[in-house]
């Protein structure tokens, strides 16, 4: 959380116990920690009707996506089931945020006009930006109000899929002890080797094992399960034996394309090999965790390095092992993100 408030803010977060904490709060709140999603929130949403359009066992086409609609089905559920709680703390917490920056560049301004009006560093600028057309006939007619702008600051939730990439990566380590020793000989190697134990953006990039590793993490495990596209045409695929009407919801089932065993040989087992060499083409056949296409996730670059940065921090002096209790408990209910109960494992400091 404190990543998320950094970069996405440049707000450093105290003590995060402090009740009076409200950045740490609001976002606790954002990412849904500590809720549970049941059944009725689901169905108050949206329902797969996947037995018309998915072909079985796994299509040979997935490339071209596998496509089943979704339809609203008990919409008047909403009023009775759970759901994120967007309180009015947590865009309070934002408006200030908003305020305070804005405030911080006026005063700026005023001292070196040039500059500041050029310098966007981070989301809360971008935001600021938006601020300050809030009035303009060009927000006016998109309809774009200040829920608009707050709104956009809820994007930062898109960095817990990172905790959640990592804990998965630390448990298929745990459960894989020779990949695992693979990692560690070439952080020993590359990282406390040849770099002399420098760990950045440059140095992480020279770890191609590691990579793989977390390629083979967001295969088992992708956090967004589902990217979506609303059809704007009537479409019919080659063979005659798709068919989507304009205005229709396409979902993508990420969990089972990465799955296909066609692409990926014995697709439960945790193999970083599939994303080396001459076989890393054939995987990123079928390998989505980010989207694809022009509204693919922007936060991707940011993603992997946070990821592969942690890990050789971590891994450079630790070795995940498993424990009597450690298992793997899906949070069941949520309807776009892979999240689960808290996974337990070990860290053994390595010997020197
Ligand atoms: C492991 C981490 C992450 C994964 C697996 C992930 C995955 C995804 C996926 C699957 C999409 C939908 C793409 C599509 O529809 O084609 C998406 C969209 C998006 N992601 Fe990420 N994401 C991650 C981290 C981040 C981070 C760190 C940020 C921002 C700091 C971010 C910001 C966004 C935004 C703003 C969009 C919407 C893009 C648009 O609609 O144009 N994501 N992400």
């Amino acid at each position: 959380m404190d990543g998320i408030a950094r970069v996405s803010f440049r707000v450093k977060l105290e003590n995060v116990e402090d009740p009076n904490n409200h950045f740490f709060h609001s976002l606790k709140l954002l990412l849904g920690k500590g809720q549970e999603f049941n059944w009725l929130y689901s169905l108050s949403s949206e329902f797969a009707e996947t037995s018309t359009f998915i072909p079985q066992p796994f299509p040979s086409f997935c490339n071209d996506y596998v496509l089943i609609e979704s339809t609203v089905t008990f919409p008047f559920l909403k009023k009775l089931a759970p759901s994120f709680q967007l309180s009015d703390t947590l865009f309070d917490t934002f408006r200030q945020i908003m305020f305070d920056r804005r405030r911080e560049k006026q005063i700026e301004c005023m001292q070196n006009p040039r500059e500041t009006q050029e310098k966007c560093e981070d989301l809360a600028d971008l935001l600021v930006e938006c601020y300050e057309k809030l009035n303009s006939p060009e927000f006016r007619r998109l309809g774009i109000t200040e829920t608009t702008v707050l709104a956009q600051a809820l994007n930062v939730a898109a960095l817990d899929m990172v905790s959640a990439t990592q804990t998965m990566m630390a448990y298929y380590l745990a459960t894989n002890p020779q990949v695992q020793a693979n990692v560690h000989q070439e952080i020993d190697d590359v990282i406390s080797g040849k770099y002399s134990g420098r760990i950045d953006n440059e140095t992480v990039n020279c770890l191609p094992y590691l990579s793989a590793c977390v390629n083979e993490t967001l295969r088992l495990a992708p956090p967004l399960i589902r990217p979506e596209r609303v059809c704007n045409k009537d479409w019919t695929s080659p063979d005659g034996k798709i068919r989507i009407k304009k205005g229709v919801t396409v979902m993508t089932p990420l969990w089972a394309i990465h799955r296909n065993p066609e692409y990926f040989p014995d697709p439960e087992r945790f193999e970083p090999e599939r994303f080396l060499g001459e076989r890393s083409e054939e995987a990123k056949k079928c390998y989505m965790p980010f989207g694809i296409g022009p509204r693919n996730c922007i936060g991707m670059r940011l993603a992997l390095e946070t990821l592969k940065v942690n890990m050789t921090v971590i891994l450079r002096d630790f070795q995940y092992t498993v424990r009597q209790d450690t298992r793997i408990e899906l949070k069941t209910g949520l309807l776009y993100l892979l999240q689960f109960h808290p996974v337990l494992l070990d860290m053994v400091l390595r010997k020197p």
